[in-house]
């Protein structure tokens, strides 16, 4: 059956001798938001990685939206991505590498961006070079990025790294928006207020 949203059925994951997912199951429908927690090193972005079919579990089934990831699609189509520091081109500007960015897929234009940069408070500064952006600043063009093609469902992994208390309130207000937009978020974070703030339900990682 066609499931929208994120599915993790039992996935396995280890590297060589260290099991890091064992017998991970989640369900993120339209619409809300989940929260993954754990300490470091309890298995969150290798999580992550494996829904965006980046890293392949070594057992298990992961659907994305209907499409078994790594089976039906190598990755998911409709997916925005924040997985640690998110890489930019550094002499180029935020407009620029979203520009970049968005041309791969050709699916949208400069309106599209502009929206985007808009809801992160980056307008004004599109045009620096990212070299010159700070870390708060990266971490909202990455969320711009994430969010900028309208895709169904989130993983975004500590999104909220470097923004101060006000960026913060405006981070969150955005996932709320997606939120009620309909996409399903996969969040981690270390910060127990964002998690309280933002979770439909939270999924402890056993470490
Ligand atoms: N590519 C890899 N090769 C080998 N081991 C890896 C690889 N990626 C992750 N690991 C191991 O998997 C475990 C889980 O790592 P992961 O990055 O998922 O932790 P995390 O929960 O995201 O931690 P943090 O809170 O620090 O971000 C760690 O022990 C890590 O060393
Ligand atoms: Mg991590």
């Amino acid at each position: 059956m066609a499931q929208n949203g994120i599915l993790v059925e039992h996935v396995y994951k280890a590297f060589g001798r260290e099991a890091v997912l064992e017998d991970v199951s989640l369900y993120i429908p339209p619409g809300k938001i989940l929260g993954v927690v754990g300490g470091n090193g309890s298995g969150k972005t290798v999580l992550m990685k494996c829904i965006c079919g980046f890293l392949k579990p070594d057992k298990g089934m992961i659907t994305v939206c209907g499409k078994r990831v790594g089976k039906d699609v190598d990755f998911p189509e409709s997916i925005g991505i924040i997985i640690e520091t998110p890489g930019f081109l550094p002499y180029q500007s935020g407009y620029r590498n979203l520009k970049t960015l968005a041309a791969l897929k050709g699916k949208i234009g400069k309106k599209e961006i502009m929206e985007a940069l808009c809801q992160v408070d980056l307008l004004e500064n599109r045009r620096k070079a990212v070299a010159r952006y700070s870390l708060g600043m990266r971490q909202r063009l990455g969320l711009a990025q994430a969010i900028m093609e309208n895709p169904q469902v989130l993983v975004l992994d500590e999104p909220f790294n470097g923004l101060e208390q006000q960026g913060v309130k405006e981070a969150r207000k955005l996932l709320w928006a997606q939120k009620n937009q309909g996409k399903a978020i996969l969040l981690a974070s270390h910060n127990a207020e964002d998690i309280r703030e933002l979770c439909d339900e939270v999924f402890p990682m056993e470490v």
